[in-house]
């Protein structure tokens, strides 16, 4: 049930796979790898494309379709498609429409496995890139070659809360006919809508703020139509298809996505606040906060600041550690978005592929610490960070 009528926030919640015979309020998870042909004929219509339906999970499932739906609607794009992981979203975004010889321009901060796909497995192919850097927009121009097909980049950036401005960035791709794809993970679509701004793709990792919780891997690619059926055709014939189970994970944990993010956002400005003048700290970064480098900028594309804030710890890598093995309540691990705080160091963890001069340039030193501010009350966390730095220090 599809239901274009209403507001995006109500049809996050409100489309809904067509109610069963059984009359379930809940959607059911369609746990099921194919689906049975009412005849020969039925079969052969279905496989030439005569017919719309579902033929086997690869292709399209209800439970993927409704997820994706959701995300559409939300975002404001045409269509969409899901994936296993949100670097096979980012992957198939980028794979299923470049060919060899194509260049791609990339934002330098990117999350350590985008950048792997860049440096490790595009070359071999004969797809190139260019770094540039979101301080120097004069650059981005002079970049672009014949060869240039795409531009890549994620906004907020992962981890150093980097914001790059889409409105002149969906000019500069119209300008020169580049396919602008967005990586809208952290902001997710309750906090900025890239295709407002001429995006042509935006990826998810439905891993993150979209399951919330912490439960499960998926990813989602979203778009103009022309865009998304070609990478349709590559997703199911390459196969990284989305678990149903887990699609209806992620098409349930929409409804409340809306109200998740207004309590993380609200968290982390308040522990923005909070943090400031912390001895041992010399840095806190929030993307809503007025010391951040590009606050303008973020209050004009995103309705909130996001859920992540970053600490730097004043005597670098030893006192991270020190910091990171102090937490009591606040969980250490490599994922974001959930309902729980997560600390996580990606010097050594998510950013380790990268050289430390390469680190350096999208301002990961040996001391930053990513904070994933979760839905706890903000006192526990303040408290559990105040011990922590306290105790780093001795
Ligand atoms: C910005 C960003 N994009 C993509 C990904 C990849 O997502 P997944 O872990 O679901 O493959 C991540 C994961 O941390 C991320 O932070």
């Amino acid at each position: 049930m599809h239901t274009d009528k209403y507001r995006k926030e109500t049809q996050s919640i409100r489309n809904q796979t067509p109610r069963s015979d059984q009359r379930e309020h809940a959607t059911p998870i369609y746990m099921t790898s194919s689906f049975v042909f009412d005849s020969a004929e039925h079969a052969r219509a279905l496989f030439a494309n005569e017919q719309e339906g579902n033929v086997y999970s690869r292709y399209s499932n209800p439970s993927c379709d409704e997820f994706v739906q959701k995300i559409v609607a939300l975002e404001g794009c045409e269509d969409g498609i899901s994936t296993s992981s949100g670097m096979a979203g980012v992957f198939v975004s980028m794979a299923g429409i470049l060919e060899q010889g194509d260049h791609i321009l990339v934002s330098r901060s990117l999350f350590g496995s985008t950048h792997q796909i860049l440096t490790g497995i595009f070359p071999k192919w004969g797809i190139s890139h260019t770094y540039v850097d979101i301080d120097r927009p004069q650059d981005w121009e002079a970049a672009i070659t014949s060869k240039t097909r795409m531009i890549f980049v994620e906004t907020p950036s992962n981890p150093g809360l980097d914001i790059i401005d889409l409105e002149w960035l969906g000019e500069l791709a119209r300008k020169h006919q580049l396919i602008l794809n967005v990586d809208n993970c952290f902001a997710t679509p309750v906090l900025q809508n890239p295709a407002d701004y001429g995006a042509d793709l935006l990826v998810h990792s439905a891993t993150k703020y979209i399951d919330g919780q912490g439960r499960a891997i998926g990813g989602v690619i979203a778009g103009k139509s022309r865009y998304i059926d070609e990478l349709r055709f590559f997703a199911r014939h390459s196969g990284p298809a989305m678990s149903p189970f887990n699609a209806w994970v992620f098409s349930k944990s929409l409804e409340t996505l809306q109200v998740r993010m207004e309590k993380h956002c609200q968290n982390a400005a308040e522990l923005t606040e909070r943090l400031q003048n912390v001895a041992g700290i010399t840095n806190v970064k929030y993307p809503f906060h007025p010391d951040h480098p590009q606050y303008d900028l973020a209050r004009k594309q995103m309705r909130a600041g996001g859920g992540i804030v970053t600490i730097t710890l004043e005597h670098g890598f030893e006192q991270a550690s020190r910091f990171i093995d102090s937490l009591k309540m606040i969980s250490i691990s490599a994922n974001l978005g959930d309902t729980r705080t997560i600390a996580t160091h990606p010097a050594s963890t998510t950013h380790s592929k990268l050289t430390e001069e390469e680190r350096l340039k999208v301002g990961i030193t040996p001391g930053l610490v990513r904070i994933s501010v979760g839905l706890e009350h903000p006192d526990d966390i303040e408290q559990d960070i105040r011990q922590a730095v306290k105790q780093s220090q001795s």
